[in-house]
């Protein structure tokens, strides 16, 4: 494969694997193609536009477009898709869903499609581990365990994963799925839990705690998920599903404890708020089929939740234009206003 098309790749994971891709394998070329909601941000690859100018093409597109999408295929001569593109906020989704009916199945239908006409070598979904639904203490989930959707999010992605492995079945598309858990570090919208707190700290803004704060996370390091995505790329088995995770879980209230004790911050920031409708109490990861291929991940929770409030303290330039902006604004309004326990 050579020429790749990146489809949501100015978001948070994709922006990172677009970096990660094109310093590792020089005769890489890459497309980013994205709809440029309100997650995406040109900005998450602006040293990339700098330093990889002839190998980086930028289109803003949706991958619902199947006309736009069909050209791009074409014009770009692509051999390999990799869909990071979705709706990804749980909180979003319960607010509405049909953006991510719209997207994270729909869409994914018209890019299997595009991948069916132009014989792809691979076409990689991006999925996670909240597919298969709140998992009892003890218990680690593997990628042949059933479905057990819980929030409108969760149920898009499941939509797409059976549209991917239906592909595969019945057509050949060579696909490959990687399911992995919570991502932490540079380029995450603000909305979700680690960079919210992070930032809100940052500014003594009380951090909203959902309910009890007893939720368990496996918190990844963005690079770590996406080494362990170009392994699955390179060296994963058509039809085949990974998870990617740590393995190792953490308590909610754990990690707002400790941004507060990275950023020198009051425990009393922490504000109890009414919990999530549905809050999948917790999730785990057994990672021993993507290790099987040589995968490891680098980081500790410890060690990436370090990094990523450095980057954050470092990088005031990204965040806070976003947080400031109307957007964000009347969503966090919305979201928190009166919740308070
Ligand atoms: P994100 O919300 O930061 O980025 C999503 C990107 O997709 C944005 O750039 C957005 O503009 C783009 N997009 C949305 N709808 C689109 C459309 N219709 N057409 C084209 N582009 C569109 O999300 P993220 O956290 O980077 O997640 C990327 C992928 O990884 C998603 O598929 C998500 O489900 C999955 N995932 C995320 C996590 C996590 O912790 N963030 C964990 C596991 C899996
Ligand atoms: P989030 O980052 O939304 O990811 P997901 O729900 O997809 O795992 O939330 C991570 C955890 O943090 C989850 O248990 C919900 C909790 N949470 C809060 O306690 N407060 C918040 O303000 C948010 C956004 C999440």
């Amino acid at each position: 494969m050579r020429n790749l098309l990146i489809t949501g790749g100015a978001g948070f994971i994709g922006s990172n694997f677009v970096r990660y891709m094109l310093e590792k394998y020089p005769d890489y070329r890459l497309v980013v193609y994205d709809k440029l909601t309100y997650a995406g941000n040109l900005d998450n690859l602006k040293d990339v536009a700098q330093r990889f100018a002839g190998r980086y093409t930028f289109i803003q597109g949706d991958i619902a477009d199947a006309a736009k999408v069909d050209e791009v295929m074409r014009e770009h001569e692509i051999d390999a898709i990799v869909n990071f593109a979705a709706e990804t906020h749980v909180d979003r989704s319960l607010m509405g869903a049909g953006s991510f009916i719209q997207t994270d199945v729909y869409g994914t239908y018209v890019l299997l499609e595009a991948a069916k006409k132009y014989g792809v070598e691979r076409y990689h979904q991006i999925s996670t581990d909240e597919v298969y639904g709140e998992i009892p203490e003890g218990y680690s989930s593997v990628e042949t365990d059933p479905l057990h959707t819980r929030s409108p999010y969760s149920a898009s992605k499941a939509g797409g994963d059976l549209m991917c492995i239906a592909y595969f079945t019945s057509f050949g598309v060579p696909v490959t799925i990687t399911r992995g858990s919570n991502n932490i570090g540079p380029y995450q919208y603000p909305e979700k839990v680690v960079p919210l707190f992070i930032t809100n700290a940052i500014d003594d803004i009380p951090l909203p705690l959902y309910g009890d704060g007893r939720q368990m996370r496996d918190y990844q390091y963005v690079l770590d998920h996406c080494e362990g995505i170009d392994v699955v790329l390179h060296r994963g088995q058509p039809g085949e599903i990974y998870n990617v995770g740590t393995g190792v879980e953490t308590q909610n209230i754990v990690m707002a404890r400790r941004i507060l004790d990275l950023l020198g911050k009051p425990y009393s920031l922490i504000q109890p708020v009414k919990d999530r409708p549905g809050h999948d109490r917790r999730y785990s990861l057994n990672c021993d089929k993507l290790k099987a291929l040589g995968w490891e991940s680098r980081h500790t929770f410890e060690q990436a939740l370090e990094k990523t409030v450095r980057w954050y303290v470092e990088n005031e330039w990204w965040w806070r234009p976003i947080k400031s902006g109307a957007h964000f604004e009347e969503y966090y309004t919305r979201q928190y206003q009166g919740r308070e326990i």
